[in-house]
């Protein structure tokens, strides 16, 4: 993982599995590559195992399950993503909400196994005392806001320089922003803020182009950095 970080969450739209997703994730890598930008996919568990196959991209699971091995019907656990050649996973979601005491479980786990993790939070308040379970990166997302297309970098742009002020207490953890992230501007904005990167769904999942979106989010990043 390295800034600008692109998170593209799949989510459980109706292209996020199958040959729908595989074909949109090609898109993403074909962009991805052209501007030698990694971007991270994060998608359904029955999609990692063949994302990883046919997409040369970072292939994250959305959720992992915090229960030991075990008789727990249904459980996805960090072995299982490991299994299927996962590089991470995103945790407590705010569509998937975790106990403080899971999420540090499950980091515990996945740092064991050498996955990496970006743990989810609702709010600036939470941003220090979470990077002290030691995510790889923390990824800032106003409830309200998600799925709305309004970004959280014009709407909120204060939720982003809270949680950058907190995330520089702590060695080493990338600050990513989020939820209603749709234009190249919300990017540039969410960056110039100081977010290491953006993370986004609706605006790629529901485009008629999404390459086209995705694409203006890279160059957007790059600009960003580089200005
Ligand atoms: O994980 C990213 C996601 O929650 C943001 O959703 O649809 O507002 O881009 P969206």
């Amino acid at each position: 993982m390295k800034p600008p970080i692109i998170v593209i969450n799949f989510k459980a739209y109706e292209n996020s599995f199958g040959n729908k997703a595989i074909d949109l994730g090609k898109k993403i890598e074909k962009i991805s590559k052209e501007h030698s930008v990694e971007i991270i996919l994060s998608v359904p568990a029955t999609m990692i195992y063949r994302m990883v196959q046919e997409v040369d991209l970072p292939i994250y699971a959305e959720h992992v399950d915090p229960v030991p091995l075990g008789a727990y019907t249904g459980a996805v656990l960090p072995e299982m993503i490991k299994d299927a050649d996962a590089k991470g996973t995103l945790i407590n979601h705010s569509e998937r909400r975790l106990r403080a005491d899971e999420i540090d479980d499950v980091l515990k786990r996945t740092r064991k196994l050498g996955l990496s993790s970006i743990l989810c939070v609702d709010r600036y308040e939470l941003v220090y005392p979470f990077s002290l379970l030691r995510p790889d990166a923390i990824l800032i997302e106003p409830p309200e806001l998600i799925g709305t297309g309004i970004s959280v970098s014009k709407a909120k742009p204060e939720v982003i320089t809270k949680a950058v002020n907190e995330i520089r207490k702590s060695e080493g953890i990338y600050l990513i922003a989020g939820a209603g992230i749709t234009t190249g501007e919300d990017v540039y904005k969410a960056l110039k803020l100081g977010a290491h990167g953006i993370g986004a769904a609706s605006a790629v999942m529901k485009a008629k182009e999404p390459e086209k979106v995705v694409e203006d989010f890279i160059t957007s990043a790059l600009k960003a950095i580089s200005s």
